[in-house]
């Protein structure tokens, strides 16, 4: 008998449970070809802003042992382009589309760009980057992350919630010294769901020409790198909030998903591992579904937060 892979967070319901994380798959076109879209559980847009932003200067992306540095600086087409250009592409494949947005000033533009949203029945849920580590830099005095101040989450979920209809699930930032705390706020504010991690601030640096690798110095750091620390939030998380957990970081295959779900997850996100193989994601929901019938497990529920200690 095969596996239930299906699982629900909020009010949608997914096929199987293994999206692909924001930033990472472009508007689905880009991956078009490359692997069967229709097959993902959901897919996850670059966030988007209201209005259009060539995001930061070149270099923005760098190698770093067991991982990458980025900032892209939110590079996106705005709400409107994204709404008449992208929406529509994404719209086809059949898949939930998750639109993940992010603020460039303050609340009151998660809140339009929510409202905007959430009459576009295309629109499957709404992820909240409160957490994008790459729009202040260099010498300038970094502020503060919504994501790194449990009253700023909480205030900011709870003015999104009131707009919106449409599942809302918050990213959170590893850049922060108990994630518990952030999370149990995104969960009182209204989020129906968490999905952590976002990128840890790192930086590398060139020794021939002594200038940091990415122009802006400062990167998120991605890739298995960082799965150690982001399992770890994800089993602290999932032992305080009710809400379902999406899981990410460092997921290149089966057994690093596995890991994410049975911590708590109960979804998992492939970022870093989509620019070394596309079909990476798809890969992964068939090793979910063979694991779950070698360990006779007949619903994939029943393994979240399965970790035995
Ligand atoms: C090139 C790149 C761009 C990203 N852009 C975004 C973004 O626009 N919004 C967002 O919430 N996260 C963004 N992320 C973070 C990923 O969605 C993910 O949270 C993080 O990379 C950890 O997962 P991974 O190690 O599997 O990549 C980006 C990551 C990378 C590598």
């Amino acid at each position: 008998m095969s596996p239930r892979l299906n699982i629900k967070i909020g009010r949608l319901e997914l096929k199987n449970p293994v999206m692909v994380a924001s930033g990472t798959f472009g508007y689905g076109e880009e991956f078009k070809g490359l692997l069967d879209l229709k097959k993902l559980g959901a897919i996850v847009t670059k966030t988007i802003t209201l209005n259009p932003r060539q995001g930061n200067p070149a270099p923005r992306t760098c190698e770093t042992p067991a991982g990458m540095l980025n900032s892209i600086g939110l590079e996106n087409p705005g709400l409107e382009k994204f709404i008449t250009e992208k929406l529509p592409v994404l719209n086809k494949t059949g898949v939930p589309v998750i639109v993940s947005i992010a603020s460039e000033g303050g609340r009151e533009e998660f809140v339009e760009l929510a409202a905007g949203l959430d009459r576009l029945k295309e629109v499957a849920a709404v992820e909240l980057n409160i957490s994008c580590p790459n729009i202040i830099h260099g010498n300038k005095a970094r502020a503060k992350l919504i994501a790194q101040d449990a009253q700023a989450t909480y205030e900011t979920v709870k003015a999104v919630r009131k707009v919106t209809r449409k599942t809302l699930i918050t990213k959170l930032s590893p850049n922060v010294t108990d994630i518990s705390e952030i999370a149990l706020a995104a969960e009182r504010g209204g989020s129906d769901a968490l999905s952590l991690i976002n990128t840890l601030v790192g930086m590398s640096i060139d020794v021939k020409t002594r200038k940091p690798k990415i122009a802006v110095a400062t990167g998120g750091l991605s890739g298995p790198a960082v799965r150690p620390i982001a399992v770890r939030m994800v089993w602290e998380v999932y032992k305080q909030v009710k809400i379902p957990i999406i899981g990410m970081g460092g997921i290149m295959d089966t057994a690093s998903a596995l890991e994410f779900i049975l911590a708590g997850a109960s979804a998992i996100s492939v970022g870093t591992a989509n620019f070394v193989n596309p079909k990476a994601a798809i890969e992964i929901i068939a090793g979910i579904k063979e694991y779950l019938i070698k360990n006779k497990i007949s619903d994939i529920r029943r393994l979240i937060g399965s970790l035995k200690i």
